[in-house]
């Protein structure tokens, strides 16, 4: 895989970078801006050397957001940096035309065309016609078989750049950790992590699940879950990952009654359960103190960790699992490497993020390469 630091020249030439500007916003304002700002790098070596810098990103799942926002709040940290409202055709050319050297043009959301998450070879050759030379910088949608990710490298001469460079050797170096190793998988969806929990268990000293992953595991193990979120996953398949002797499942849950799920003091209908003390009416929202308690000592002895997902169902405000784990790794000494939206919001929250010793900008992406150790996106341009 050759480098951007390998392309032969820069002065004035067209570069399109795939770029992973995928920030929420609420009512059009950028509200968070760790991918932004993990963006820069390529983006200032490419400026500093003089290319027409052309920027293409997505934003959202849907195609309805625009990518206007993050091009200001860009403007905002590197300089000459402009926006485009297409993604191609003649107002594209014609703004790259006009791009002068070491010039930062920001295109419209990729998935505003159909053709980009359907790999419409007719986008990608649009998408390639715009630039001479390309440069993959999106490691959160490598995983994804999308134009601007396994399209268009296989049209022009393509190389990595420095965050996607970063990505694969901290991650790739996760693949062999100095022990005593802990992982910890949060999140839900058995099946998007089923592989990735193979192979830790293969490589890790302990593999922890939690959040509702762990639903599944416990429900599995023939405990109550309750009324709590499960993906409906073949037992068969948990059943052989929890005969692995490293695996670890929370030993205490923080739940409410189903019936007061939506009710204004849902805090203050929770109880702390302990081992096997689900009611079958109730729903499992985070882990409990002891949980907590048995993570951080085991932090304390670890010389790696790896984390990915959420503890608890954080997006509804059930975070003290997850945070505790975050002040517990921060505070653990071990080299540690996370990643995934609602862990990285819970570190940046706290303020940990300096603490951490790689926060990786992919979820799903994180968790495949770490299955697979390298993806689509990263294949293409071998
Ligand atoms: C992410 O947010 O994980 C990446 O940007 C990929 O986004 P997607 O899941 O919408 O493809």
């Amino acid at each position: 895989m050759r480098s951007v630091r390998d392309i032969p020249v820069f002065e004035n030439i067209p570069i399109l970078v795939r770029a992973a500007l995928n920030e929420p916003l609420q009512n059009g304002v950028v509200v968070d801006s760790f991918r932004l700002s993990r963006a820069q790098a390529t983006l200032r070596f490419l400026a500093e050397r003089h290319a027409r810098v052309v920027v293409a990103s997505h934003i959202g799942d849907l195609g309805t957001e625009s990518l206007k926002p993050v091009a200001e709040a860009l403007g905002r940290a590197l300089r000459g940096v402009s926006f485009c409202s297409s993604t191609i055709g003649e107002e594209a050319r014609a703004a790259i035309r006009a791009l002068s050297p070491g010039g930062i043009l920001v295109l419209e959301n990729l998935r505003r065309n159909h053709g980009e998450t359907a790999n419409d070879p007719v986008f990608a050759k649009e998408l390639a016609a715009l630039a001479d030379v390309f440069v993959e910088d999106s490691f959160d949608t490598c995983h994804r078989a999308h134009a601007s990710i396994v399209g268009v490298p296989t049209l022009l001469p393509s190389y990595a750049g420095l965050l996607l460079e970063e990505e694969i050797a901290a991650l790739s170096g996760a693949l062999a950790p100095k022990t005593p190793a802990l992982a910890v998988i949060g999140g839900a969806k058995f099946g998007t992590k089923e592989a990735v929990l193979e192979t830790l268990l293969s490589v890790y000293t302990h593999v922890f699940v939690g959040g509702a992953l762990a639903n599944d595991f416990l429900k599995a193990a023939g405990q109550e879950v309750g009324q709590s979120l499960v993906s409906g996953a073949d037992p068969a398949h948990i059943k052989k990952l929890l005969a692995n002797k490293k695996l670890i499942l929370p030993i205490d849950s923080l739940v409410v009654p189903r019936a007061a799920m939506g009710s204004m003091d849902l805090r203050g209908r929770a109880r702390i359960a302990g081992f096997r003390e689900v009611r079958n009416d109730e729903v499992i929202l985070d882990h409990g103190p002891g949980t907590e308690a048995l993570l951080a000592g085991l932090a304390k002895k670890m010389h790696t960790i790896l984390w990915n997902g959420p503890l608890g169902n954080y997006e509804n405000g059930f975070t003290d699992a997850t945070d505790g784990f975050a002040r517990a790794v921060a505070a653990s000494g071990a080299r540690s490497i996370v990643g995934g939206g609602d862990t990285v919001a819970s570190i940046e929250n706290l303020g940990l993020l300096p603490r951490f010793s790689f926060v990786s900008t992919g979820g799903g992406a994180m968790l495949e390469f770490l299955a697979k150790g390298t993806l689509p996106g990263i294949q293409v341009l071998g």
